[in-house]
């Protein structure tokens, strides 16, 4: 069904079926018959979120019948909150392809022209510091993965991890990086925070973490929608892994497809794609000398913690040692974002808050590579393709994140780790 939801979007485009057209629907369960109900969707469709009280699912309107008369039997309330989301897609596209030669901090940009940008960073680094960029690997298809590095160049240094664009659709998530560096680039000796966060950490920053996905997505409009890597699975018709199933923690355990044609699809193996080993490896390499690793994700306004996966031993959610700790830790960021436009965000490890997930990169950074905090934000927004005007409030809102919980960090409880 995923599969046929992909080939009509490519037909969609192809054929004359103008009236064919992707929607988007929001389905509001109240009961947990009906969250069950709902769950068993996402084997087939594209859910792109889901809480306890909501369900975003991809549609198009050929199929869409289909799935309301079902909900309407089973007496879920539902409503179609997108109903062109092509419109959408073409505007950005035709928006985006008006080539202008400059990097735009307040739109998004093409992969050539953010590795540009972070060259041009470099070169440009902050009095004092060392700026580089280097690639930690290659992905499918060849194409480096670059990360930023800002340093003072002294050995076992604290650093910051921020990585954005692990599924490919997400592109808020890497222009709120490109607007994170900026405010560290325009602001030390300016803002006294920045200075702080500077003087104390080097920042790593990996704006595209997934960069055959996201080149995929900006190649034309029946594209833009893609969520995993461009890896050829045992299904050739259905490519791609799912990088945030793929590390090796739990993997192939809960929340995590074993379907190539899944968006969830695991892989093969534990690390099976080249994306995945680069930054397991940088991870590790760093471990403890990491104080926080975020990784950013599109989309719900969640601040999500360890773990992801369900426990074999209890069937329960995992809840490390820590728990507490982390859980204090994310209350703070939470709190300080939800100041910042007066909106909620929940918070909390990833397998309670949101659903079971097995693999995910930053559950590996805790476990596998011993860096103690790890999060991952979902950013704002009700759809994968948002005006540009949501990269300011994005980033503000972001920024206030990573400061409280640095905050909270240093101030840690000398109790037992
Ligand atoms: C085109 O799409 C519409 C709306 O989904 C559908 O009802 C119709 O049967 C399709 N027509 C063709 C020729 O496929
Ligand atoms: C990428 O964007 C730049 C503008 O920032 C534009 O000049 C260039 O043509 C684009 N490259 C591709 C491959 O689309
Ligand atoms: C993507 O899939 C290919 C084919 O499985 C795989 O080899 C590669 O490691 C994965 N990465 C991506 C981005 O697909
Ligand atoms: C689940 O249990 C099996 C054996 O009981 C063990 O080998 C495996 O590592 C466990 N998986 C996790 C994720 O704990
Ligand atoms: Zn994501």
């Amino acid at each position: 069904m995923l599969n046929s939801i992909f080939f009509m979007l490519f037909i969609g485009w192809a054929s004359a079926n103008v009236s064919e057209r992707l929607q988007l629907l929001q389905v509001y369960p109240q009961t947990d018959e009906e969250r069950f109900y709902l769950e068993q969707l996402k084997e087939e469709h594209d859910v792109w979120y889901s809480s306890e009280d909501r369900y975003d699912v991809l549609l198009t309107s050929s199929n869409i019948n289909w799935l309301l008369s079902s909900l309407q039997k089973r007496g879920i309330a539902s409503a179609i909150v997108n109903d062109d989301l092509d419109r959408d897609i073409k505007e950005e596209f035709e928006r985006l392809s008006k080539n202008e030669l400059f990097f735009d901090y307040d739109d998004f940009n093409n992969l050539t022209s953010i590795y540009k940008e972070m060259d041009k960073i470099a070169a440009k680094c902050i009095a004092g510091f060392v700026c580089s960029v280097d690639s930690i690997g290659s992905s499918v298809e060849k194409q480096p993965i670059k990360r930023l590095k800002i340093s003072k160049n002294v050995a076992n240094r604290k650093a910051v991890w921020l990585d954005a664009t692990t599924h490919a659709r997400e592109w808020l998530t890497t222009a709120t990086s490109f607007k994170i560096i900026k405010h560290l680039q325009d602001n030390y000796k300016v803002d006294s925070t920045v200075t702080s966060l500077l003087d104390k950490y080097d920042w790593h920053v990996i704006p595209v973490v997934n960069p055959d996905g996201y080149l995929y997505t900006w190649e034309k409009i029946s594209n833009r929608m893609w969520r995993k890597n461009r890896s050829i699975n045992s299904k050739p018709t259905c490519p791609g892994v799912d990088l945030n199933r793929n590390a090796d923690s739990a993997w192939g355990t809960s929340g995590a497809s074993s379907d190539p044609c899944s968006e969830t699809y695991r892989g093969s193996s534990a690390a099976s794609e080249p994306e995945t080993q680069a930054l397991q490896k940088q991870m590790k390499t760093l471990g403890s000398n990491i104080i926080e690793i975020i990784s950013l994700h599109a989309y719900g306004q969640y601040w999500l913690i360890p773990y992801g996966y369900i426990d074999n031993a209890t069937n329960a959610c995992y809840a490390a040692p820590d728990a507490a700790e982390t859980l204090r830790v994310a209350n703070a960021a939470a709190n300080a974002i939800e100041k910042v436009y007066n909106t909620k965000w929940k918070r909390g490890p990833s397998c309670s808050t949101i659903y079971p997930a097995s693999g995910r990169m930053t559950d590996y950074a805790k476990e596998k590579a011993g860096v103690p905090y790890a999060a991952v934000p979902e950013v704002r927004g009700k759809n994968f393709v948002v005006p540009p005007s949501e990269i300011e409030p994005s980033f503000r809102e972001i920024w206030a994140g990573i400061v409280a919980s640095i905050a909270a960090i240093e101030k840690k409880p000398n109790a037992s780790h």
